[in-house]
């Protein structure tokens, strides 16, 4: 043992100590002073995460993941979680008998159907609340990537088929999370719109699709509600993984876009650690060993440069100080549960579209016995599966519960018998028990159609015949044809249903309570109403029967076409509809793939073997996606873009119009024409002039909701848009450009139903260069069906 001199020890203490108090902590003011102190080792350790927060050893089960703490320069972690649905972690954990229980919002799409900025705000402020009550920093949340397809399996965490319905809903949710303290990462960063080989499929697309739909959405959240930081997608577009393509991080998001916050990849994407960096793709999540150590051998041998990687820790460090744990924020563990409830009910019911009520059938009158059919009316559907919501909120309110608290009786000896065919049609289909997170099934029980005795029975006991269709969906795979159409037993149910109560003098209601559209042209003449409830959260039953009762009027409109059959749609022509689902294609999103997969994969690229729509998918319907499409071809639908009845009805008048400089406005009053209460939605479409490039038939540039207006009550609603959101996007120039000449402002109730038009003309053409990237690598043929 080495012996010190008592004079030796003091010098070598004074040292230390004077070695630990130089250890700069971290404060918003001496960001730069702590990098200096930094080792590179550290800095890498930075941009990778901890790991998911799967364990027993992490503070918060069940969650996401974290930044990574540097105890020595006083740099804690962010905690983050995913939603939209709800904060998600474990109700449990191993060290306590505590129960750690968060709230089920409605869906995305929900949220989205209330055409209500003001709602996504008050959902926003619920969960954010959450996020800080609980302990943790950032949700991963909203996702905004548009519904290109009704069957991407993920649409009901995203918003829209219409970049600026998604792009303003989200930016209302961002600034209600953000206004309590607690940060957002705006998801998943870009073009990311089939989860059919989510890891590697390429998006090829024109510049144009690309600059008006697929990045507008992110454009407008980003510059209206400034998200704390952004997630990168798992796919590849124009053949480059989203996390390691430069022109999409720095040069559109940051360069253009004039955004500051911290980039993240998406879980285990991408390939290249260091192309990420390179990127401005400040952060690699959950991070793997074999990401550090590429990213310390290109620090050490110079191919990634100390200023690239100080860049992307000086974006982590601002994002963390940002947080509440490093503020050192004492949270109670529990939160408001009863107010967010509340509040899920409420909007879970405004966000319900009523797609049909034929003679005022809703709401409900003189209605006390009601008999509900079908499997989903006794196993709802509250949110998405995955980890943005999954089925494991605290409670899903009942249909029979919801009926009994609006003080009406549910048809006992019917609820019996389907239970029974539900637990029967489990035990068969999932033998180890369902699973609250499936990426293959279904996950509905296959319909049960009464017997004409047992219906006989029914009709003569109840006075309205209620049927719920479900269709659930989640992250990871998507729904395939088969689910968007009916499946004869659905068929055969309603019809047999209808029959037997119409013939009675009886009504028939049916409740969608579904991710996206699904077919509904068989059915729409048999029955009396159809009340499209998405999903709507944990209060299910309860908004519900508001809606059905008339407690809520309901005011939702789609925030999507609903088009007659799959492949009406010319993006259907171009998604992996019917493709075999590959177990493995989706582990490799979770652990980076089997040995097994990994070779196979390499094989295939070995091979340079791509199969369309798997890894590969061409945009070719271009910008004519949803209604933009319909409207413009006028192809029949079975309800448009925006569409959604009342139990009232409302007068449309346009007030004034104008362009004034950058600034356009469209003044509307709205008068309720009807007899009863009720919130009407009104959409500002556009249609621009013929230029050098084909135009839609009309675009919606803003939206506004009236308070709840009573019978003969009017409120003047003013929209507003910027003139430069008129402009289309011209490849050859690579410019927004403003088109002179007479634009159509247009007040409307739906895509379809235009109430009122004034004309504003531009007088001289305007023209707003950006970069020319992101092209396509190859030429994106126009699908035949977009030839007029
Ligand atoms: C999803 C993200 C999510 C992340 C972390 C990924 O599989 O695509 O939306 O935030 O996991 O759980």
């Amino acid at each position: 043992m080495k012996h010190y001199t008592r004079t030796q020890t003091l010098a070598t203490m004074a040292l230390v100590s004077f070695t630990l108090s130089a250890q700069p902590q971290l404060t918003a003011d001496n960001v730069s002073e702590v990098i200096a102190a930094m080792t590179t080792e550290e800095k890498i350790d930075l941009l990778i995460g901890c790991g998911m927060a799967m364990g027993e050893e992490v503070k918060f089960p069940g969650t996401a993941g974290r930044t990574r703490d540097i105890p020595r320069l006083g740099i804690e972690s962010a905690y983050l979680a995913d939603g939209p649905h709800r904060l998600h972690m474990n109700r449990t954990r191993d060290w306590d008998s505590k129960t750690y229980i968060t709230t089920e919002l409605p869906s995305e799409t929900n949220v989205a159907a209330s055409f209500d900025m003001d709602a996504a705000y008050l959902l926003g402020q619920a969960i954010g609340a959450e996020v800080r009550d609980f302990g943790l920093d950032v949700l991963l949340a909203p996702g905004v990537n548009l519904m290109r397809s009704a069957l991407c399996g993920r649409n009901n965490e995203y918003y829209s088929e219409d970049p600026v319905l998604a792009g303003k809903i989200a930016a209302g949710y961002i600034n209600g999370i953000q206004s309590q303290g607690s940060g957002t990462c705006l998801k998943h960063f870009a073009i990311n719109n089939q989860e059919t080989n989510r890891n590697n499929n390429d998006s090829r697309l024109s510049q144009r699709a690309l600059r008006e739909l697929y990045l507008k959405n992110f454009e407008i959240a980003v510059k209206e509600s400034n998200p704390w930081s952004i997630m990168t997608s798992y796919n590849r577009a124009q053949g480059l993984y989203t996390c390691e393509n430069v022109d999409l991080t720095e040069t559109i998001l940051r360069d253009e876009w004039g955004w500051d916050g911290l980039v993240m990849s998406d879980w285990n994407a991408g390939k290249d650690a260091v192309a990420s960096i390179k990127a401005g793709n400040d952060m690699l999540q959950p991070g793997q060993p074999r990401q550090r150590e590429a990213l310390l051998n290109a620090a050490k041998d110079g191919s990634l440069s100390m200023e690239l990687i100080d860049r992307s820790v000086r974006r982590t460090l601002e994002f963390v100080l940002k947080c509440h744990t490093p503020n050192g924020y004492k949270y109670a563990n529990e939160t408001d549960l009863k107010g967010h409830a509340k509040l899920v009910r409420q909007l879970g019911a405004e966000s319900m579209v009523l797609l049909k009520n034929e003679g005022a059938v809703l709401p409900l009158n003189k209605v006390n016995n009601i008999a509900l059919y079908g499997c989903t009316s006794y196993d709802m559907v509250p949110a998405a599966m995955g980890f943005g919501g999954t089925n494991v909120g605290p409670y899903i309110v009942s249909f029979v519960e919801a009926v009994r608290n609006a003080g009406m009786k549910a048809d006992m000896s019917l609820a019996k018998t389907y239970k029974q065919h539900i637990a029967d049609e489990n035990k068969k289909n999932y033998p180890e028990g369902r699973p609250v997170f499936s990426i293959t099934a279904p996950l509905r029980a296959g319909e049960w159609v009464p017997t004409a005795e047992a219906l006989t029975e029914n009709v003569k006991n109840n006075d309205v015949a209620i049927i719920t269709l479900g269709r659930t969906s989640g992250e990871g795979a998507d729904r395939k044809r088969e689910h968007f159409f009916l499946t004869d037993l659905e068929k055969s149910l309603i019809h047999t249903v209808a029959e037997a109560y119409h013939k009675a003098g009886k009504k028939v209601v049916v409740v969608l309570n579904v991710c996206g559209p699904i077919e509904t042209a068989p059915i729409a003449n048999e029955v009396d109403a159809i009340l499209c409830a998405f999903e709507p959260g944990q209060e299910c039953g309860n908004s519900v029967m508001d809606v059905l009762t008339g407690k809520v009027n309901p005011s939702g409109r789609l925030p999507m076409t609903w088009q007659v059959a799959f492949g009406d749609a010319p993006a259907d022509h171009n998604f992996p509809a019917d493709y075999e689902f590959d177990m493995s294609a989706f582990r490799r999103a979770f652990s980076g793939g089997s040995a097994k997969d990994a070779a196979e994969r390499a094989q295939r690229e070995a091979e340079k073997v791509e199969v369309k729509d798997v890894d590969y998918t061409l945009y070719e319907e271009d910008i004519y996606v949803g209604y933009r499409y319909f409207d413009t071809y006028q192809r029949p639908v079975s309800y448009p873009f925006g569409f959604g009845l009342s139990y009232t009805t409302f007068g449309y008048e346009i007030v004034s119009s104008a362009i004034n400089g950058d600034e356009c406005q469209l003044v509307v009053k709205v008068t309720n024409t009807g007899k009863t209460a009720g919130r009407e939605v009104v959409q500002a479409y556009v249609k621009a002039p013929k230029g050098s490039i084909d135009k839609p038939a009309k675009e919606l540039k803003a939206f506004g909701k009236t308070r709840e207006l009573k019978p003969g009550e009017s409120q003047t609603l003013a929209l507003t848009w910027k003139t430069m959101d008129m402009a289309s996007f011209n490849e050859k120039t690579s410019a927004w450009v403003l088109d002179k000449g007479v634009y159509q402002f247009m007040a409307a109730a739906s895509s379809a139903d235009v109430r009122a038009t004034a004309t504003r003309r531009v007088a001289k053409t305007r023209t707003e260069k950006v970069h020319n990237v992101m092209a396509p690598q190859q030429k994106i043929a126009r699908i035949a069906m977009l030839k007029k």
